[in-house]
């Protein structure tokens, strides 16, 4: 399967040439590149269909690139390689989403085996996108569903604020409450709507690699930077910067940020000239960062600066008047994506639905939403259609206590830790099972002594 374009990182020159050379006897237009940077790069102007990622590389872990590899273009395939064989190793590269995994010393017949389904899946995957891409509607303030109260204070407040197109703004909310539609949406309602919006992930990057690019960098900023590059305040010029997961960003990054939000102006990295961009800056976190200042993690300043309007969106659990909406539309969604006559759903299954607490919320919704489109051979979908669902909410009646009472530190330890290995390590989902913030399951975890044990590469 010629045609398909390979961006091979790898910083060893000879492996990364003999790689390229063999794909390129295949009939595949080949890039390469050596460094994190490099790659990130080729990645934006080329959009390669597969990208070869190698784990070491001068600036960065490949394994750190995936997040926003995938962020650029989430059609693109990933195959990692590395030469540590640990079953670790590959589950953490898998889980930040990478599609196939090759050892060291590199196999080339394998190699080409493994890239050509590759391939085929990209071209699948591309040419289902396009076909959504003619049906999809543009983002509008009706793609956000929900009448409650609550969603309509929200929905009116971004409507104010898609029209005032310089303020900052602050979305905050747990995980799946739409806080990147919700910056989307303002982005595509407002006037900027026909620049560029580009959205960017704190915690995906090592602090170097996000500081070059949110600012861009100066030829020679560093050993490998052959050439200047613009970072994304420059690019957008006239659009949207998106932050999502402010809160992880480091302290010197942050001071950065709140320089440019006050003077309008930035340096790269490397660069001793100032520059000017106008873009509207949209951040959102589903930390509390109040607490996170009071934790010395979160600058004051920065916060009041990012504060002046602030959309907070709120778990699905507090609106659950808006779960029969959500459902109606993702049961039509789903039927029209797998080809089956309009769904219904019946009055208990819905019952069902709206008891349920949602830690993951609309996300998780959706989710629960398709399988059951997806397997029920059902016209009306029925409770047993959503049989995955834990039935949950506040525990029935209250936990009583035993007579002899409980030693509550204990318990609490030990729910924390069953929290944990349910996440899979990652602490931003256990937090949400316990219906807690991350600040405050990190001190509970630092407190018990629970964390050393856990995965430590589950979490952002
Ligand atoms: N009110 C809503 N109406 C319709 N769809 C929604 C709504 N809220 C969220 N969604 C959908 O739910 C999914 C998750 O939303 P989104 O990615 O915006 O969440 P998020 O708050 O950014 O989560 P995270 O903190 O994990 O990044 C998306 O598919 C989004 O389109
Ligand atoms: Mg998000």
């Amino acid at each position: 399967m010629g045609g398909a374009t390979v961006l091979v990182v790898e910083d060893e020159a000879l492996l990364r040439w003999s790689v390229a050379e063999r794909l390129r006897e295949a009939g595949y237009t080949v890039l390469e590149a050596g460094t994190a940077s490099a790659a990130l790069d080729q990645a934006r102007n080329a959009g390669p269909d597969l990208i070869l990622l190698d784990q070491g590389l001068p600036d960065g872990r490949g394994v750190d690139l995936i997040a926003p590899l995938r962020e650029l273009d989430p059609d693109a395939v990933l195959i990692m390689l590395t030469a540590d064989a640990r079953v670790e190793t590959a589950v953490a590269a898998m889980r930040a989403g990478a599609h196939d995994y090759l050892g060291k010393p590199v196999n080339f017949e394998q190699l080409r085996l493994v890239v050509r389904k590759a391939a085929e899946a990209v071209v699948l995957k591309r040419r289902v996108r396009a076909l959504k891409a003619g049906q999809a509607a543009p983002y509008t303030f009706d793609s956000i569903i929900g009448d409650s109260p609550a969603m309509r204070r929200v929905k009116q407040l971004l409507a104010r604020v898609a029209r005032s197109p310089s303020s900052t703004v602050l979305i905050t909310g747990p995980s799946g409450t739409g806080k990147d539609l919700a910056a989307k949406v303002l982005h595509y309602c407002g006037p900027r709507a026909d620049r560029p919006f580009m959205n960017i992930t704190c915690s995906a990057l090592p602090e170097t690699l996000l500081e070059s690019e949110l600012f861009g960098h100066e030829k020679g900023a560093f050993t490998d930077a052959r050439q200047g590059r613009k970072g994304l305040l420059e690019q957008a010029e006239g659009g949207t910067v998106f932050l999502d997961e402010i809160g992880e960003m480091s302290p010197a990054l942050q001071a950065k940020l709140l320089r440019f939000l006050e003077e309008k102006t930035f340096r790269r990295v490397g660069g001793n000239t100032d520059i000017k961009s106008d873009v509207r800056i949209i951040a959102a976190t589903n930390r509390n960062l109040p607490e996170a200042i009071a934790a010395h993690q979160f600058r004051e300043d920065l916060y009041y600066r990012l504060n002046v309007i602030t959309i907070d969106l709120p778990p699905l659990r507090e609106r659950a008047g808006d779960i029969p909406l959500l459902v109606y539309h993702y049961i039509g969604h789903f039927c029209r994506e797998f080809a089956k006559p309009p769904g219904e759903i019946s009055a208990e299954a819905l019952q069902l639905l709206q008891a349920c607490a949602w830690p993951g919320n609309v996300r998780e919704l959706r989710n629960v939403v398709e399988r059951a489109v997806l397997l029920s051979d059902r016209h009306t979908l029925e409770p047993e259609d959503f049989q995955a669902l834990a039935p949950q909410g506040p525990i029935e009646g209250g936990i009583r206590l035993p007579p002899g009472g409980i030693h509550f530190e204990e318990l609490e330890r030990d729910l924390v830790k069953q929290a944990l290995a349910r996440a899979g390590g990652n602490q931003t989902r256990a937090a949400d099972l316990l219906g807690m913030n991350r600040d405050q399951i990190r001190y509970r975890i630092e407190k018990f002594g629970i964390g050393d044990r856990q995965h430590g590469s589950g979490d952002r």
